[in-house]
């Protein structure tokens, strides 16, 4: 997938790095913790692909010309920013990280690489009625799981299961929003639209107000 920064309004925008593209980049920015947080990954792998998720918001928030605040987590691994202004989402992956910033609402993102044994996955994370649309296509399935994974974190909370409590209205490959709600739950009557972009073997989806 393209390194690319897009402003979605002026309120909000997100950035998609190619991980070896910014590995040079310094980390000066980073809030004292986060820098902690970044010394403390052992994996080299796995830090690369937290910086790169750093970086991300940090070219969305110089997109709509907000200074970095710095984040922390909750007691749910979700970020917030520190100065308490808006809402993040980030999301890595091998090669590649990604992340978007609201100032009013709450956002999530995910990148998932194609795999063909996530149609043999399906019963664990859809209903039976999403699986009667997914036509047995590793994409469609990948397109589902992730934009279930957009609307899980953008509510944030553990404990919301994909299969039970995350519903998706049916789509096909030509939709490039598709319709979403959180139910069974005490958060039951979330709405959510996901965007849905697909590119090569790599499924990039968020939530949208
Ligand atoms: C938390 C979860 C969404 C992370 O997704 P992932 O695909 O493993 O990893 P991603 O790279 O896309 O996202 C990682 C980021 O999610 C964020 N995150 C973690 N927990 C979160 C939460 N509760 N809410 C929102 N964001 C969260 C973090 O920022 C993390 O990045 P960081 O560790 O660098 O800060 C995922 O592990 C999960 O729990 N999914 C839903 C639960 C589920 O039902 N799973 C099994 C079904 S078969």
């Amino acid at each position: 997938m393209q390194t690319k920064i897009e402003k979605i309004s002026p309120l909000s925008a997100l950035a998609v790095n190619n991980i070896q593209e910014v590995s040079q980049n310094g980390i000066d920015f980073l809030s004292f913790r986060e820098k902690l947080s970044y010394a403390n990954i052992s994996r080299d792998d796995k830090k690369i692909e937290w910086k790169g998720a750093r970086v991300a918001i940090k070219s969305a928030l110089d997109c709509i010309s907000l200074p970095y605040p710095g984040f922390f987590k909750d007691e749910h691994g979700k970020s917030h920013p520190m100065d308490g202004y808006g809402y993040v989402s980030l999301t890595h992956t091998k090669g590649i990280a990604a992340a978007i910033f609201h100032k009013d609402m709450p956002v999530g993102i995910d990148l998932d690489y194609v795999r063909e044994k996530v149609v043999r996955l399906g019963p664990k994370f859809l209903d039976p009625s999403e699986i009667e649309f997914l036509n047995n296509d590793p994409i469609l399935y990948t397109v589902a799981w992730s934009a279930k994974e957009s609307i899980f974190k953008c509510q944030g909370r553990r404990g919301i299961s994909l299969k039970s409590n995350i519903l998706l209205d049916p789509f096909s490959l030509d939709d490039h929003v598709i319709k979403g709600r959180v139910y069974q739950s005490e958060y039951s009557d979330h709405f959510y639209n996901v965007k849905v972009e697909v590119e090569n073997d790599i499924v990039l989806t968020y939530t949208i107000w």
